[in-house]
């Protein structure tokens, strides 16, 4: 299943006896990247301006509306048999209200940017009118072009411990971190988007791919699952550093 290089250098990375251990060691980098990052500090702490929260609403309206063709880029990249994609597009209905347009996520997700960015229209289609920013479509489009090339282990690791596996612990930070009294004196801002993410769709998101990913014990495999996941759960804290500088220009 394995498609390392023999050439890799093998000091890159650490050497991994267990999927547990992949998994604690991109949550290591997760933890000091994302939630120890300068974007959730300064949430957490409360730090943004409102026009500052609303760039970010408004952003990450992008990254949000696109993870559909992430999971499809992945779908394109794994094996045609049912263990890869089946999980994928499980996944993917998800974002599509399995089947129930009233519970479309970007349906969802306008109720949180009409209470961030009052001020901006928002098509029927849920896009606001608005310019999507350099960060933003960097890690969308560094996100795809991952998966153009990645086999299908790659690409399940990439979905799996490159997003899911902490999209539920990010994203209650950042509902949580929404919260804060500072962001919510002219009005309050709707995170349920946030939270309903947080609590219910990405621990089973992850368990769907890590179902499958456990099939692979070999210290070949596991360097590859961690690989993939430790560049895209990086690609996602280059967004959040990057997004921030964008936010403070605000
Ligand atoms: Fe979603
Ligand atoms: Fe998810």
């Amino acid at each position: 299943m394995s498609q390392q290089s023999n050439t890799m250098n093998r000091t890159e990375t650490p050497m991994f006896q267990s999927y547990e251990q992949v998994e604690q060691a991109v949550m290591a980098v997760v933890e000091e990247k994302i939630i120890n990052g300068r974007f959730l500090k300064t949430l957490r702490d409360g730090g943004f301006s409102s026009a500052q929260i609303c760039e970010f609403a408004l952003q990450y309206s992008y990254y949000s509306r696109n993870f559909p063709r992430v999971l499809g880029a992945a779908v394109a990249a794994v094996e045609p048999l049912d263990r890869w994609w089946v999980p994928l597009v499980d996944n993917m209905w998800d974002e599509a209200g399995r089947g129930n347009p009233k519970g479309y996520h970007s349906k969802m997700y306008r109720t949180f940017l009409e209470s961030t960015a009052p001020g901006v229209a928002i098509s029927d289609e849920h896009v606001p009118d608005y310019p999507v920013g350099e960060a933003t479509k960097k890690a969308v489009e560094s996100f795809l072009s991952f998966l153009r090339s990645a086999s299908t282990l790659e690409a399940m690791a990439a979905v799996g411990l490159g997003s899911e596996l902490f999209a539920g612990l990010v994203m209650g930070e950042i509902g949580q971190g929404l919260r804060h009294p500072n962001y919510n004196r002219e009005q309050r801002l709707n995170v349920s988007f946030w939270m309903a993410h947080a609590d219910t769709h990405e621990p089973r998101h992850y368990q769907l791919c890590k179902d499958v990913l456990l099939d692979f014990h070999s210290e070949q495999d596991l360097q590859a699952i961690y690989r993939a996941g430790v560049i895209i759960a990086s690609s996602e804290a280059r967004f959040y550093d990057e997004l921030y500088d964008e936010m403070m220009a605000k």
